[in-house]
């Protein structure tokens, strides 16, 4: 096969760069190892950054959301049994807390690419390698799940969309990675039950972190903070909500319970590779770097990287300059720090973290006071959390 762009990944960061590509006539082909429906059902992330719904409605595949979504006017912290309401709408001269999961995101953006034959993606591709990345024609050779033939995908640019675990940040000569891990993990539980509250609330208790989030009027989101290992065996359904009621706990509220339905742990921690290109291959979203999810960032910073991918090959195509493409790594990276600055912020101030010092945890007291009593500090979280603007 042959094509312009060959796209290894179809999350958010290779289906959105896919789509904005197609818009121009820019022909690309993705390649991926699940099948569309463990893709469908992957339980991921749930906020849309504000400039992540407008590119859904420009790209003209926000209807389904605009119905489906949440829209919150802001979202509330919680310490000493109190919750602090942060009105980030005010804050941000209207932008909007957009609950929208991200399998439902790319529901949307795979039934649009059925819908316009944007290109091809083949699911269940087995043995994925990449040649030639330094040569004007790379080619990626892999197998299709039905006859587990090599076939080769030639094209003039590769990018790499695959995820934390994907092989194509490998390929990236004289990167430094800059990591640090969590010693907590989330567990998330999806509960068949009516909203409890009528927004996101971010809890810091002596016994852990907790969130309360929301799928739809009868399906909820839950996290509590377990050990980064733990295994989903140790918290019968009873724990669970013990957790959760005792840590999201305030005067006048009670926790609405269901059916739980879904469970699962996942480790925190931030990643950052500082390059991000190397020859014809490109890097984008989590192949590149990982935040903890307390920011709600992980899904927007991957479409971002995209967004900018897309306006470099776009460049190169349309009238063969490479100035765009060429800064691709430094323009992504000044965002991608910035959100790995907030997201360890508010993973920090949040969570409980046996090993820090009684001086450290008075810390993180402090800037919750701070943040849910300074308008400057409330606006700063506030533009964060609906996410800073795009570049360009
Ligand atoms: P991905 O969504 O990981 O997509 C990569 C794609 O590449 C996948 O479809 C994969 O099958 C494919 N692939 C991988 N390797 C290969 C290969 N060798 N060949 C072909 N295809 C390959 N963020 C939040 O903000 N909040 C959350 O609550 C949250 N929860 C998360 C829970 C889990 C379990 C995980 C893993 C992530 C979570 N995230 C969360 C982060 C968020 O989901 C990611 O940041 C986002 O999915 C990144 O998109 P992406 O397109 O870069 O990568
Ligand atoms: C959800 C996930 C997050 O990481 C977050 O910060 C808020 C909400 C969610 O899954 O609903």
């Amino acid at each position: 096969i042959r094509t312009q762009v060959a796209i290894i990944g179809a999350g958010p960061a290779g289906l959105f760069l896919s789509h904005l590509l197609h818009r121009q006539g820019i022909a690309n082909v993705i390649l991926d190892s699940r099948s569309r429906e463990q893709i469908e059902q992957t339980i991921r992330a749930g906020v849309l950054e504000q400039w992540t719904v407008d590119l859904m409605n420009d790209l003209g595949l926000g209807a389904r959301m605009m119905r489906e979504a949440h829209f919150h006017r802001g979202i509330s912290l919680q310490y000493g049994h109190e919750r602090h309401h942060l009105d980030l709408e005010e804050l941000t001269g209207g932008k909007k807390v957009t609950v929208y999961p991200q399998h439902e995101v790319l529901r949307d953006l795979l039934e649009a690419h059925d819908a316009v034959g944007g290109g091809q993606i083949v699911f269940g591709v087995g043995d994925v390698a990449l040649h030639g990345l330094t040569s004007a024609r790379p080619r990626v050779t892999f197998r299709r799940s039905e006859d587990g033939l090599e076939e080769v995908l030639e094209a003039d640019f590769v990018a790499g969309c695959d995820g934390s675990q994907g092989g194509s940040r490998q390929h990236i000569e004289g990167r430094t990675e800059y990591q640090k891990l969590y010693p907590f993990g989330w567990l998330g539980i999806l509960v068949e039950a009516p909203p409890s509250y009528h927004e996101l609330v971010y809890a810091r208790h002596e016994r852990g972190f907790a969130l309360l989030s929301t799928r739809s009027d009868t399906v909820q989101r839950m996290y509590i903070q377990c050990g980064p290992t733990d295994d989903v065996a140790d918290y019968p359904d009873e724990r669970v909500w013990r957790e959760l009621r005792v840590r999201l706990a305030t005067g006048g509220w009670q926790l609405t319970e269901g059916r739980i339905f879904q469970k699962n742990v996942v480790g925190l921690r931030s990643f950052v590779s500082d390059r991000m290109q190397h020859g014809r291959l490109f890097i984008a979203g989590d192949a590149a770097h990982i935040v903890p999810p307390t920011g709600a960032k992980g899904l927007n910073l991957a479409v971002a990287d995209a967004v900018y991918l897309y306006r470099g090959l776009e460049q190169v195509y349309r009238c063969g300059r490479r100035e765009r493409l060429d800064a691709y790594t430094d323009t992504c990276l000044r965002r991608i720090w910035r959100a790995e600055r907030f997201s360890w912020y508010m993973t920090t101030m949040l969570h409980l973290n046996p090993g820090e010092n009684p001086f450290e945890q008075r810390i993180h007291m402090a800037d919750l006071e701070y943040v849910t009593h300074s308008r400057a500090a409330a606006t700063a979280l506030a533009e964060n959390y609906v996410g800073l603007p795009l570049e360009g």
